[in-house]
Formats: structure tokens, C-alpha cells, sequence
């Protein structure tokens, strides 16, 4: 639509809107006449444009660098080791009180809610739930005084997401929203926020607001951090991390080519395994769903840890497995689920740091990131696995950003 106009209107429901050539008025259904004003939407043509990519999801998996740029820019206090979040402050002062939070979402917002458990787990006294949006409505979760629900959603109109929150505020707890869409009804129906600053993200496999949510996660639980237990060095070490990420990111997709010749490897075999430990379990969840929607290959992502319970029994030679195996307090304990597969004679593709002489010794591909703090690392770990989903995609001759059966937002429960 940013073609055409940056203007917008939104309606809500039950409203009818006549548009005409010189305006337009705005009723209820019982034609009562309803004003509302018009918003500037900040999205550019360029940013729906291909911009020479030959398809919209490499092109946003490329834009990750400034799309969580984009997601600190402003927001860092560097001298205070804070982040500084507008979005929030109309409830700061019952939102620095909560000791109990709950974050909904779907598909891979849902994953990036996984890792912001851990990661609130890590800075923050909070208990944090992480519950899918469309079983919300079946537990019978038990909403202590100054619960905070957080929904992270992209397009900010997913119904699952949607009913998850109305459900929410019925039980009587105070909604947060992490979206990317501006004026969305997630964002409309949450008391405040802090929005994504991604840009329009049209390839269905979400890949950018999925980093970019995992940055605002970490900003969140820092700045509730920063009020609870961490100290001002800690504060701005993560800090520190946080602006070292664009670059990082950026020296992963220099590795495209390499990415793609381990895709040429692999992309035949019909069944994946992804495995991961704490922070990185899901991004191996991740990992295996981005490669089931754009290239219809089937894949399991598992805590590693869970393997020895089943998936083992399904490792041979022609099933790949991805290890996200970085030199973090899971390192030995990835070292022997991969060892395990290989004396299976199963193929794995580890994503190590950059040197790791031991894993690449074990494995047959590695995929190297950089090192950073340990609960920053799914934000580097993950893109591989994006372009890991993207070249084998590309290679089977998938429909790459309309993979068949799905839709970009999912408004229907
Ligand atoms: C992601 O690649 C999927 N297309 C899907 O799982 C998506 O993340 C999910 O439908 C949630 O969408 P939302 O973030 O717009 O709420």
C-alpha cells in the first residue's frame, strides 16, 4: 500500500468507513458518526521493494544488521547501562513492581518468547511463563496482583494472539505488545508497547522481526534488570553486546556462499534434526521450522538433552543434523550429543564460534559465529539457520517468500 499512500485510517470493528474522491466519514453500524484522525505511516517504498534480491526473504534476512539497529537506536543509555523505552512508560511504574509475567505469541514470535524466558530468567527476579497464543485460552493460569501479558507479534493482527490478550485483560492482568506493524490491532489492544522498527517484512517465513524481537526482549529484561538485580557494569556490558551485534551479523552473511555450498550438501535428504541447549533450544526450534515452511522438508527441532529419549532412534546417514554448539555452559554437553550421532555415522552441520579446532575436528560442516554474551548468542545463531532454510528452498524450486498453504498473519483461530 506504501506505493500508493502513507496516510492511514484505522478502523475498528463494527465501523464502516465511505471513502470518496474528496474524503471520507467514518460511522458505527448504527450510523453514528464516529471522527478519527489519520496516521502517518513510516514505511518507505523502497523498503517493499526487492532491492536486486531475487526474493523478499533473502533480502530481509540480508537487512538484519539494520533491522536490529534499528531496534536499539535511541533506546541505549550507555553512561547508565539502561535502555531507555518510550513505548513503556505509560506503565513503568506498575511494570517495575511485576514479579510475574506471561509472553504469548505464535510460530517463530512464539520461539522468540521462548528465548526472552531464558533471557528474563538470566536479568531479571521475574517469573516468566511462555505460553503458544492458542492454547492461552485453554490453561488455567492463575494471573497473580500486577501480572504483565506480553504479545510479540509481527503483523500484530494474528487472531490466536489476539484472543490470547482479550482473555488476558478479562482475567484482570496489565498487556504489553512487541509488534512490528504500527496501528495494528495487537497495538491497539495492548495498554502499551515497544515496537520492532523493522520495516515491512513480506516474505511469509518471518526472519528479520524474529531478531529483531529477541533484541527488544533483551532491552526489556535489562531495563526491569537494571531496576532489580544488575549492577551499572553489567548494564553496560550488555550494552556493549547489544551495539556489537550488527556487525556480527553482518560477518555471518558474509558467509552466504559457504552457507549455500552446505545446503547443496544436504538439501536432499528428507528429514533434518535440529538440536539446541537452553538459549539456542529454541532457536533449534527455529531453525526446523523455517526449513519445514519454505522448503517442505520435513524437520524436528529438539532440546538436546531429549534426544537420547527418541530422536535417536531416527539418526542415520542421510539425516542431516543441524548443532547449535557455541563455547557457552552447554559446550561439553553438545560436544557428546554430537558425538553420539556420529557414532551413528549421522551427518552434522555444527553452528560453532569462530576457531572451534574440537568441533570441527567432530563434525562434518561447520558454520562459524562470533562469540558474544551467552543469552545474545539465538540472535546470531539463527541466521544461519535462515539462509540454511532459504538455499535449500531455493534449490528444490520452492515458492520461496509464498510457501504453499501458508499466510503472512494468520486471522483466523
Ligand atoms: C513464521 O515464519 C511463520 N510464518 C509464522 O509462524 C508466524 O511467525 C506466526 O504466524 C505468528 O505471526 P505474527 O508474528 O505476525 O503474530
Amino acid at each position: 500500500m506504501v506505493r500508493y499512500t502513507n496516510k492511514v485510517v484505522h478502523l475498528q470493528d463494527n465501523e464502516l468507513a465511505i471513502l470518496t474522491r474528496d474524503g471520507f466519514s467514518i460511522s458505527t453500524a448504527q450510523a453514528k458518526p464516529i471522527q478519527r484522525s489519520m496516521e502517518i505511516v513510516e514505511w518507505r517504498v523502497e523498503d517493499a521493494d526487492l532491492d536486486g534480491f531475487p526474493h523478499y526473504m533473502l533480502k530481509e534476512i540480508f537487512e538484519q544488521p539494520e533491522t536490529i539497529r534499528n531496534a536499539i537506536r535511541g533506546r541505549l543509555l550507555m553512561g547508565e547501562g539502561v535502555p531507555k523505552l518510550g513505548g513503556i512508560m505509560p506503565v513503568w511504574d506498575r511494570l517495575k513492581e511485576c514479579h510475574h509475567m506471561v509472553l504469548v505469541a505464535c510460530g517463530t514470535s512464539y520461539y522468540a518468547a521462548y528465548v526472552g524466558r531464558y533471557v528474563f530468567e538470566k536479568l531479571t527476579e521475574i517469573d516468566v511463563e511462555v505460553e503458544l497464543a492458542s492454547e492461552f485460552r485453554y490453561r488455567k493460569l492463575n494471573f497473580p496482583p500486577n501480572t504483565f501479558v506480553i504479545a510479540l507479534s509481527q503483523s500484530g493482527e494474528t487472531a490466536d494472539t489476539l484472543a490470547a490478550i482479550r482473555e488476558a485483560k478479562r482475567k484482570g492482568a496489565s498487556l504489553l505488545g512487541i509488534v512490528n506493524v504500527v496501528g495494528s490491532s495487537i497495538s491497539r489492544e495492548t495498554e502499551a508497547g515497544v515496537y520492532n522498527h523493522a520495516g515491512p517484512e513480506i516474505g511469509v517465513a518471518s526472519t528479520k522481526t524474529f531478531t529483531s524481537q529477541l533484541t527488544i526482549l533483551t532491552l526489556l529484561a535489562l531495563l526491569l534488570g537494571r531496576h532489580q538485580k544488575l549492577s551499572l557494569t553489567e548494564g553496560m556490558e550488555v550494552i556493549k553486546a547489544l551495539q556489537a551485534l550488527p556487525e556480527q551479523v553482518q560477518s555471518i552473511l558474509a558467509q552466504a556462499h559457504h552457507i549455500e555450498a552446505v545446503a547443496e550438501k544436504y538439501y536432499k535428504c528428507n528429514n533434518w534434526l535440529f538440536l539446541g541447549r537452553k538459549y539456542n533450544f529454541p532457536i533449534a526450534l527455529e531453525g526446523a521450522l523455517k526449513l519445514k515452511e519454505i522448503s517442505y522438508i520435513h524437520a524436528e527441532g529438539y532440546a538436546a538433552g531429549e534426544m537420547k529419549h527418541g530422536p535417536i532412534a531416527l539418526i542415520n546417514p542421510g539425516m542431516p543434523t543441524v548443532a547449535i554448539v557455541p563455547r557457552d555452559e552447554m559446550y561439553e554437553k553438545m560436544i557428546s550429543n554430537i558425538q553420539e550421532i556420529k557414532s551413528r555415522r549421522g551427518p552434522v552441520i555444527a553452528i560453532a564460534n569462530e576457531g572451534d579446532d574440537k568441533v570441527r575436528e567432530l563434525v562434518d560442516d561447520v558454520i562459524e559465529i562470533p562469540s558474544t554474551l551467552d543469552f545474545l548468542i539465538p540472535i546470531l545463531a539463527v541466521v544461519p539457520c535462515q539462509l540454511l532454510a532459504y538455499y535449500c528452498a531455493t534449490l528444490l524450486n520452492r515458492d520461496i517468500d509464498k510457501p504453499r498453504n501458508l499466510a503472512k498473519s494468520v486471522t483466523v483461530e
